[in-house]
């Protein structure tokens, strides 16, 4: 199903205005979100925020979890210095394979490292220092990994985590689960003691968090 944005059709279509995006991604997102086999990707918004932080920052190394075909990718990859490397997690075969060919289509690919697995086994073994952390994989992986997540992130380096303001909605009973999951995040994140957080009412909700630049 597709899960409205938490701000009303009247601000999308006036941000839309402003916040431009390319055309090849925005084309790609709109198909995307029309399927039923694939999570819904990122809303519009969040893509723009994204881009607006990754100009920014110009992080080099990102981390991403929950890749599905690659619009969050591609999405940060397009802003990315040329020498920046984005490393994604995925468990689905299937969506690694058809990400593979969105990159290539995007000529990406040189940006992006793909990996196969299950958050859960695969970010416990992985070793920092990441500029960036995008979490946007199961809701229920989200609080189990974030001292993991915290871990890999450097000094002053940013976890931005998508679908945060799922508990705020009225959604479908079947998404109970994740409501409760992504509150018992947003809780730890913001007690987190080497975290400055943030939500953010655009697309389903985004909590961006600084890790302390002195830890
Ligand atoms: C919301 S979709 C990601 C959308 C993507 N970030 C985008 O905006 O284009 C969530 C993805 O996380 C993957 N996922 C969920 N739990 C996972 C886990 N434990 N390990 C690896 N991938 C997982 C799902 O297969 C799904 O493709």
């Amino acid at each position: 199903m597709n899960i409205p944005a938490v701000t009303n059709e009247d601000i999308i279509r006036y941000t839309k205005m402003f916040n431009k995006l390319n055309p090849a991604l925005e084309k790609l997102m709109e198909e995307t979100n029309q399927r039923t086999d694939v999570l819904p990707c990122i809303q519009r918004d969040t893509a723009c925020f994204l881009q607006f932080i990754i100009q920014r920052e110009k992080p080099l190394k990102i981390l991403e979890l929950g890749t599905a075909v690659g619009i969050s990718t591609i999405t940060m990859a397009l802003v990315l210095p040329e020498n920046g490397q984005i490393t994604t997690v995925e468990r689905g075969h299937m969506f690694v394979a058809e990400a593979e060919k969105n990159f290539e289509n995007f000529k990406l690919n040189h940006k992006i490292t793909q990996i196969l697995g299950d958050v859960t086994e695969v970010v416990p073994n992985l070793q920092g220092d990441f500029d960036l952390i995008f979490q946007d994989s199961g809701k229920q992986t989200y609080l189990p990994l974030l001292d993991d997540l915290v871990r890999l992130l450097r000094p002053g380096g940013l976890l931005i985590a998508d679908d945060t303001l799922f508990p705020a909605m009225d959604l479908p009973e079947r998404n109970q689960k994740s409501q409760r999951a992504v509150n018992r995040f947003n809780q730890a994140v913001f007690a987190h003691p080497r975290l400055k957080s943030f939500i953010l009412p655009i697309g389903h909700g985004i909590t961006i968090a600084e890790k302390d630049k002195n830890s």
